[in-house]
């Protein structure tokens, strides 16, 4: 984070940082620029301890800060940001890893620089340093440095002879810039901007920008100039505000209604049964003669994938697979013309999505990406795509980016069926159930008493299986999911038809297990499962047509499904998983938005 203006840097940049604390992190620290002095503040633990420690704060109306999350180096003051040049001239912070920093820092101790950390950021402070000491100004010589790391870095850097600038760069991770009267914020999510101001400009890969209070500049790493085009922020302040709710989880989970009703706004046609996606519309002729779809994403965003995968093999009829990201580009992924790759992501900034992207865009595949971040890198890194529109997620876990992501590939899927072999009234049908579905997720909300009566009840259960068969096998992943990574219960989420090959071994007398058996092509051979699993004495909790006799005589609990088209129930059917992964967390009292070992947005490889 980063302001220059004419209030008080300190109050302003705490405050920036404070809204970016979701993410996680493990120190923090202030850097102020002042009577031609850098004014340094670093804490290790929460950001309450810097201001505690620092009762006064710093002067100066231009000042940097940054909450650390320890990759090279321990948690220690000396690690936190900002990092200063020998002459303490410089200061900067560091977003990302430079892959190249033993060399760097080799050749830097080969000049007589002595390190003070054992960050990669502080090689990144001497480049500047000591380019700006050869008479650079701090534009040309963090431009200077950037060309010498390999890795990504978003940077934001001040100088104490130069008070009125703040230089902003990016490689790879991302960098906004806020834009106000005689004043300018810089911020490595719009999030932290959004309280300041509505306006703003995405730096893009390779760009440096020299930010004064009334005016930026910005050039790429050859020093040609960048003319840039200012976006508007979309989403409202109190947007990253938990309100009533006592957890953000909490709140994303009762936001999704709301969240699917802006995702399918002006998108969905009832009179001719299909879905406008404004950013296909460049590419539509291309589209006509896809002959197979790879979806790919990483956690959740991996689950959403493969229920588009699903939607697209059965609905419009295209092959279509979901891969792990991570692992697409580890197994040399065959691209061709006809091929069309979409990647997921909610955050737009997981590196291994993004890895993935620029390997097959560097094939020359086509690329679509579906993300939630206006601006996000995937949304800059992809030929064409759409926003989710969930509004922001603050959450550790994602809840309300799946339904979003699912709903965006629900409109994906029914454009290309529509375009290939589904009827108009088919897609009136499909279209007529995405309407109905805001309200439908709210009846199953309602049902919260029944989600946290069970997860108290099982709160303390060795071990949770969830399955499902056709479109919700991802869901039960996506409920084990939930369940490993807030409450730390040993969870497995997979078909009914892969039950009975190994994982049925772990059901004993009273293990629960969620069934997802809505009324459809699969529900037959769900109640076989279920016959297995009540065999061995499992405690089965089937998410259910509430008028299914059959179901409700075998099971321990249904959980009502309203009636619904066959292709919207993962919507549905995920409510009440994300609530029992929520209520067993808070059961177990849990740090439900922060777990343990987890970050919100994985920028790392
Ligand atoms: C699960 C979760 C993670 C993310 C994954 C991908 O609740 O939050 O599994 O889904 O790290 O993140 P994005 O969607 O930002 O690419």
């Amino acid at each position: 984070m980063g302001y220059v203006g004419n209030k008080e840097a300190w109050d302003i940049v705490i405050s920036g940082l404070k809204r970016l604390e979701y993410r996680g992190y493990d120190s923090a620290g202030v850097v102020t620029v002042s009577r031609k002095r850098l004014r340094l503040a670093r804490q290790v633990g929460h950001l309450r301890a810097l201001q505690e420690a620092t009762p006064e704060g710093l002067p100066g109306t231009i000042g940097i800060g940054h909450t650390r999350w320890a990759t090279h180096g321990g948690v220690t003051e000396a690690n936190c940001h900002p990092h200063r040049d020998a002459d303490e001239t410089v200061a900067l912070v560091h977003n990302g890893i430079i892959d190249n920093m033993d060399a760097l820092r080799t050749e830097l101790t080969k000049q007589g620089i002595t390190f003070r950390s054992e960050t990669d950021t502080e090689v990144l402070a001497h480049l500047v340093g000591l380019a700006v000491r050869e008479g650079l100004d701090l534009l040309s010589a963090v431009r200077q440095a950037m060309t010498k790391i390999e890795g990504t870095a978003g940077i934001v850097a001040v100088e104490r002879n130069n008070p009125d600038v703040l230089v902003a760069a990016r490689i790879g991770s991302p960098v906004v810039i806020g834009l106000g009267e005689q004043e300018c914020w810089v911020a490595s999510d719009t999030l932290a901007l959004r309280p300041f101001t509505e306006r703003m400009v995405v730096l893009d890969d390779g760009e440096i920008a020299e930010i004064r209070a009334g005016s930026f500049r910005t050039i790429d790493l050859d020093s040609r100039d960048r003319e840039k085009r200012v976006e508007k922020i979309l989403h409202r302040p109190e947007d990253a505000e938990r309100g009533e709710f006592a957890h953000f989880m909490l709140k994303e989970i009762h936001e999704q209604p709301k969240a699917i009703d802006r995702s399918s706004l002006g998108r969905l046609d009832a009179a001719t049964g299909t879905a406008h996606l404004g950013g296909m519309k460049s590419h539509e002729e291309r589209l006509f003669d896809i002959e197979k779809i790879v979806f790919c994403g990483c956690g959740t965003s991996l689950y959403s994938a493969e229920v588009g995968a699903y939607l697209m093999t059965r609905y419009a009829r295209i092959p279509a697979v979901a891969e792990d990201a991570a692992e697409l580009t580890v197994k040399n992924p065959i691209v061709d013309r006809k091929t069309l790759y979409v990647a997921i992501s909610q955050s737009g900034e997981t590196a291994d999505t993004l890895s993935a992207v620029k390997e097959v865009r560097q094939r020359g595949g086509l690329v679509a990406g579906i993300t939630n971040v206006v601006g996000s890198s995937l949304a800059r890194e992809t030929a064409f795509g759409t926003y989710v529109h969930a509004g922001p997620e603050i959450s550790v876990c994602s809840t309300k980016a799946f339904t979003a992501q699912v709903l965006a590939t629900e409109l994906l899927a029914l454009r290309f069926a529509r375009m290939r072999d589904l009827s108009a009234s088919e897609g009136r049908a499909w279209v007529q159930a995405l309407e109905k579905l805001p309200s439908q997720v709210n009846q199953m909300l309602e049902m919260t008493p029944t989600y946290r009566k069970l997860a108290d009840r099982f709160a303390r259960a060795k071990f949770t299986m969830f399955v499902g068969r056709g479109i919700n096998v991802p869901v039960a992943g996506e409920g084990a999911l939930k369940l490993k990574e807030i409450a730390y219960v040993a969870a497995e989420g997979m078909s009914g038809g892969a039950m009975k090959h190994g994982p049925l071994a772990l059901i004993e007398e009273g293990t629960p297990v969620w069934a997802l058996i809505p009324p459809d092509e699969t529900r037959d051979r769900m109640i076989g499962n279920l016959r297995e699993l009540k065999a061995r004495g499992a405690f089965v909790i089937a998410v259910a047509d509430g008028g299914d006799k059959e179901v409700r005589d075998f099971v321990d609990e249904v959980v009502p499904l309203p009636p619904h088209h066959a292709t919207v129930s993962p919507m549905l059917t995920v409510i009440p998983l994300q609530l029992y992964a929520y209520y067993v967390a808070l059961s177990l009292g849990y740090d439900i938005d922060k777990p343990r070992n987890l970050a919100k947005s994985v920028t790392v490889m």
